[in-house]
C-alpha cells in the first residue's frame, strides 16, 4: 500500500506539523470504539467531538442515507420544499421544551449560532426595537467559529486572532473550583454570578441588547456545569429587561443530560436552542435552530404579503440526505430510550467511576452530570494551561480518546455506554494519571 501523503489537507484545530510528524489515523468506528490503522481499538470516551450519542455505525442510519440519496438527493429548498423536510421537523418538535415549535435549518452547530443570533436581529427590529443590536454572551462560552459565534464566544485566541467583528460583550465565567471542587451534578456555589448580567445591562441599556447566548452547560470550555439556580435566574433576568435567552445545545442536546435538552432537564426555557452534532448521531451535517412561536409569528407577520421574511439560509438547509439521517437518528433514540438513559443507573455509574479518580494526588477536580464529566489536573508550571492535550496524548496510547481542555481530560461517551466500558475508561484514566506522578 502506498504511503500516506499528508500535506494537501490542511486541518482544522490541529498542529498540523506535528499532527503530520505523527498521524493518528482512526480507520473504522463501531458502537463505542475507535479501530486505529494497524488494527488498534480504543474507546471513544468523547462521542467523537461530543456528537455520536447512540454510537458509532448505526446500520439503520447509515441504510437511511443511501436509500435517501437514491431517491431524492438534492433539490432546491429556496421556494421549492421535499415533505421530508416538513415531516422532520414536526417530529423534532416534539421533543423541544413547550412553545418552541419552529425550525430552521443550518448544517452545523455555527450556522445554527449565525442563524439564532440573525433571528434574534430579526425579530427585534420587527417588534420594533431595532436599536436592541448587540449579544451578550459569556467567558469560555463556546459557540462555532463563524463571525457571530466568535463575538459572543468567550474564548481567548479568537478574539486575539480575529478580533470582535459583532458587537457583543460577556458575562463571567461559572467555573469555580476553589468553591466547587468535587461537586457531584450541579455545583452549589455560584448562583450570584448570573447578577452579572445585571451589571451589563446597566452598562450598556437593554434597548441595546438583542439577546443573551449561553450553554447551558459550558462543553469546549472545559464542561463548566451551570450553579445550581444560576439559569433560572438568568432567565429572570432576561424576562426583566425583555431579552431574547438563547440556549446554545449544540452539545447539551439530544440526552447528554438525560433529557432531550438541557432546557428541560433543568427546567428553564430559552426563547431559542441552536442545536446540532447529536441531531443526526453525527453522520451528515445538520443544525437546527428552535425558535419560539411568538418569534416566528412575529417576524412573519411584520414583512409583506409575498415577501421574504427572513433573509437567511443555506444551499443544504433541511438537506434530504441529512432529514433521513436524522429521521433514523430519531427512531434510534426513542426506541432505545437514549434521549433519558443518562438520568438513570448509568449516569450514576459515570458518576461513581469518575469521582473515584479524586483519590489520585494530582486530580484536583471531577465535574460531571448524565454522561458528561471532567477531570483537572494539577499541571505542571512549564504546562500551565495545556496539561490536558498532553495527557490526552496519553490517554490514546493507552487507549482512550478524552478530550484535552486547559488542564482538564474531558468525556461524553457514547449515550449507549455500559458500566464495564465506563469502567475500563476510568481504569485506563487512573494508570495515566498515576504514571504522571
Ligand atoms: C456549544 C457549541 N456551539 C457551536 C459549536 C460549533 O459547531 P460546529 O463545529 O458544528 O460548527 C460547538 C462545537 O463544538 C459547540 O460546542
Amino acid at each position: 500500500m502506498s504511503e500516506l501523503k499528508t500535506d494537501a489537507f490542511w486541518m482544522p484545530f490541529t498542529p498540523n506539523r506535528s499532527f503530520k510528524s505523527a498521524p493518528r489515523i482512526v480507520e473504522r468506528a463501531e458502537g463505542i470504539y475507535l479501530t486505529e490503522k494497524g488494527g488498534r481499538q480504543i474507546i471513544d470516551a468523547t462521542a467523537g467531538l461530543w456528537c455520536s450519542n447512540a454510537g458509532h455505525g448505526r446500520t439503520e442510519i447509515a441504510e437511511a442515507i443511501y436509500q435517501q440519496a437514491k431517491k431524492l438527493d438534492y433539490s432546491s429548498i429556496f421556494n421549492f420544499g421535499h415533505e421530508l423536510s416538513f415531516e422532520y421537523s414536526e417530529r423534532l418538535v416534539k421533543h423541544t421544551p413547550d412553545g418552541l415549535n419552529h425550525v430552521f435549518f443550518g448544517n452545523s452547530g455555527s450556522e445554527a449560532v449565525e442563524s439564532a443570533l440573525k433571528i434574534a436581529l430579526q425579530y427585534q427590529r420587527a417588534r420594533g426595537k431595532g436599536t436592541r443590536t448587540m449579544f451578550i454572551g459569556r467567558e469560555k462560552g463556546y459557540h462555532g467559529v463563524n463571525f457571530g459565534g466568535i463575538s459572543v464566544g468567550g474564548i481567548a485566541p479568537n478574539y486575539q486572532t480575529f478580533g470582535q467583528p459583532v458587537k457583543a460583550n460577556h458575562m463571567r465565567h461559572t467555573l469555580d473550583i476553589e468553591r466547587n471542587a468535587f461537586s457531584r451534578g450541579l455545583p452549589e456555589q455560584g448562583v450570584e454570578l448570573a447578577e452579572d448580567l445585571e451589571r451589563l445591562v446597566a452598562f450598556h441599556g437593554a434597548d441595546q441588547i438583542a439577546a443573551v447566548i449561553v450553554e447551558p452547560f459550558s462543553g469546549a470550555g472545559g464542561v463548566i456545569l451551570p450553579p445550581k439556580g444560576y439559569l433560572q435566574r438568568l432567565r429572570e433576568i432576561c424576562d426583566k429587561h425583555d431579552l431574547l435567552l438563547i440556549f446554545d445545545e449544540v452539545i447539551s442536546g439530544w440526552g447528554r443530560t438525560g433529557s432531550a435538552f438541557a432546557a428541560i432537564e433543568w427546567g428553564v426555557t430559552p426563547d431559542m436552542i441552536t442545536s446540532a452534532k447529536g441531531i443526526t448521531n453525527a453522520t451528515v451535517p445538520l443544525s437546527a435552530v428552535f425558535v419560539k412561536d411568538e418569534i416566528y409569528q412575529t417576524v412573519m407577520d411584520a414583512a409583506p404579503e409575498g415577501a421574504v421574511e427572513f433573509f437567511h439560509g443555506y444551499t443544504y438547509s433541511a438537506h434530504p440526505v441529512a432529514c433521513a439521517a436524522g429521521m433514523a437518528t430519531l427512531d434510534i433514540y426513542e426506541r432505545e430510550g437514549l434521549l433519558t438513559r443518562a438520568s438513570g443507573d448509568i449516569g450514576k455509574h459515570w458518576e461513581a467511576a469518575l469521582h473515584s479518580l479524586a483519590e489520585l494526588d494530582n486530580v484536583i477536580d471531577v465535574r460531571n452530570y448524565g454522561l458528561v464529566g471532567a477531570v483537572e489536573l494539577r499541571a505542571p508550571e512549564n504546562l500551565k494551561g495545556k496539561f490536558g492535550g498532553k495527557v490526552s496524548g496519553m490517554a490514546w496510547d493507552a487507549g482512550v480518546m478524552a478530550r484535552g481542555i486547559g488542564d482538564a481530560l474531558c468525556m461524553s461517551p457514547p449515550l449507549i455506554i455500559e458500566t464495564h466500558e465506563i469502567d475500563a475508561i476510568v481504569d485506563k484514566l487512573r494508570g495515566v494519571i498515576t504514571s504522571l506522578a
